[in-house]
């Protein structure tokens, strides 16, 4: 695998060469494509499902709105946990490859569609994407975008739409978070974990327990009440402290947890299933653990459900937006996320900027669970080769905390 990451830290040079070449005394290599070729656009592509060598930079048909579309140059895009699964095949009803992945972006409108209102060319905006935002340049329908206000930068933007969302829904719309009450959340340290952090602090009296890798905890420790590591059997954790349980757990991880999180609960709390990242366990999709983490959450029984008094749940922000015809209810809840914004109550946690060309090192980092906070891919950064302080590995967890620190600051 160290071998494998060295190749690939050789592919990105070599991609910053080739790019470089075009790009002599332009100044960047968004600029010198955009100089050459109007029509044509910087994306990357995923070839097929599969490993992170399954993707690339490569030139692109530049797309032109639609009617109700905007189209926007696009300065950064976020990049999420469901990216790996995407590239996996690790999704429900995967699309055909080869596609342009990503679900969310930010930058500034280029042009407007017929029979759109409320936007101008050159508002700075952030949008969810239904697929295709790591590109240059990115059309999507105007009901899924959001204008941003003066102070939030491209980046902070484009970390922002998925996370707090799914967040603030999950806490809010379903479960109901009121003053007092106390919350589970798992990958407390990553992008939709420190949203939920964030938002639970806007509360009075809210209790968040939290797991984590140990070396975030540092980081993360004044946004999360109690601190966990992740491999600890959290049920007893909280128990010690909480010995009724807890009101609301958020899962994102599936597989064996569905049970465990059940037990957690206190009468009338409620239950969130919301992910399934225990599903990846490599770089590749494995078709044993998707049947684990389907095969456990089959066996939750309604009647114990009804006798105990628990309500479970699923949320995908995903599907109500792109499947179940959402906008109108997500459009309110952006509404609120940015009164919160503004009044700085909350505020993305952006882990690391990285180039189009550095989706293979940017995704590795996830893998290696090294994040705390929301990777960006920024498409106006120029790639900087990997030579040092990074190694690919495949056991998950082991790089150090120096190195996640170098690797941060180098990148950023
Ligand atoms: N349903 C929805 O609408 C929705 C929307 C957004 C996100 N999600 C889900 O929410 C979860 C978090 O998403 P995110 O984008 O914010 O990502 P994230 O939490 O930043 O993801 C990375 C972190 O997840 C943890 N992790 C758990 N299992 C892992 C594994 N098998 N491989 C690598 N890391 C693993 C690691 O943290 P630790 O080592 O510290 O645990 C890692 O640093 C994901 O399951 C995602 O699919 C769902």
């Amino acid at each position: 695998m160290a071998k494998e990451g060295a190749q690939r830290a050789e592919e990105t040079e070599q991609m910053i060469q080739k790019e470089g070449g075009k790009e002599a005394g332009e100044g960047s290599a968004a600029g010198s494509l955009r100089a050459a070729d109007t029509k044509e656009m910087r994306a990357v592509v995923l070839s097929a499902f599969g490993g992170l060598n399954k993707l690339r930079v490569s030139k692109k048909a530049m797309p032109e709105p639609q009617d109700g579309e905007l189209k926007i140059r696009v300065k950064a895009c976020g990049l999420n946990f469901i990216d790996l699964m995407v590239r996996q095949g690790n999704i429900d009803n995967p699309p055909k490859t080869p596609l342009i992945p990503g679900f969310e972006c930010s930058g500034i409108v280029e042009a407007v569609g017929d029979s759109v209102k409320g936007f101008e060319i050159g508002d700075r905006i952030m949008a969810f994407v239904n697929y295709s935002a790591w590109a240059e340049v990115v059309c999507t329908p105007v009901e899924f975008v959001y204008k941003i206000p003066d102070d939030m930068s491209f980046s902070e933007a484009a970390a922002f739409p998925m996370n707090f969302v799914t967040a603030y829904m999950m806490l809010f719309e379903v479960a109901n978070l009121r003053e007092g009450m106390s919350v589970l959340v798992h990958s407390a340290g990553g992008g939709v974990g420190q949203a939920v952090a964030q938002l639970c602090s806007t509360v009075p009296n809210v209790t968040v327990f939290g797991t984590a890798s140990s070396f975030k905890h540092e980081a993360i420790k004044d946004s999360v009440t109690h601190l966990f590591d992740r491999n600890v059997d959290y049920v007893q954790e909280v128990k010690r402290i909480s010995a009724d349980g807890v009101d609301i757990v958020l899962d994102c991880l599936c597989g064996e947890n569905t049970g465990k999180g059940l037990s957690l609960l206190k009468p009338l709390g409620t239950y969130i299933l919301y992910g399934s990242s225990n599903m990846v366990t490599g770089e590749t999709k494995s078709f044993f653990s998707f049947a684990k983490s389907w095969w456990q959450v089959e066996k939750v029984n309604p009647i114990k459900l009804y006798e105990e008094n628990k309500v479970i749940a699923g949320f995908s922000l995903l599907n109500l937006l792109f499947k179940q015809n959402r906008s109108g209810l997500i459009k309110g809840v952006m509404d609120k996320l940015l009164d919160l914004y503004n009044r700085k109550k909350i505020k993305p946690v952006v882990d690391s900027l990285w180039a189009l060309e550095e989706v293979k090192e940017a995704m590795q980092r996830i893998h290696d669970r090294g994040n705390i906070g929301k990777l960006i891919l920024d498409v106006e950064k120029a790639p900087t080769p990997l030579t040092h302080a990074y190694t690919f590995t495949d056991d998950v967890g082991k790089n150090s905390k120096e190195d996640n620190e170098n690797l941060t600051s180098d990148q950023c």
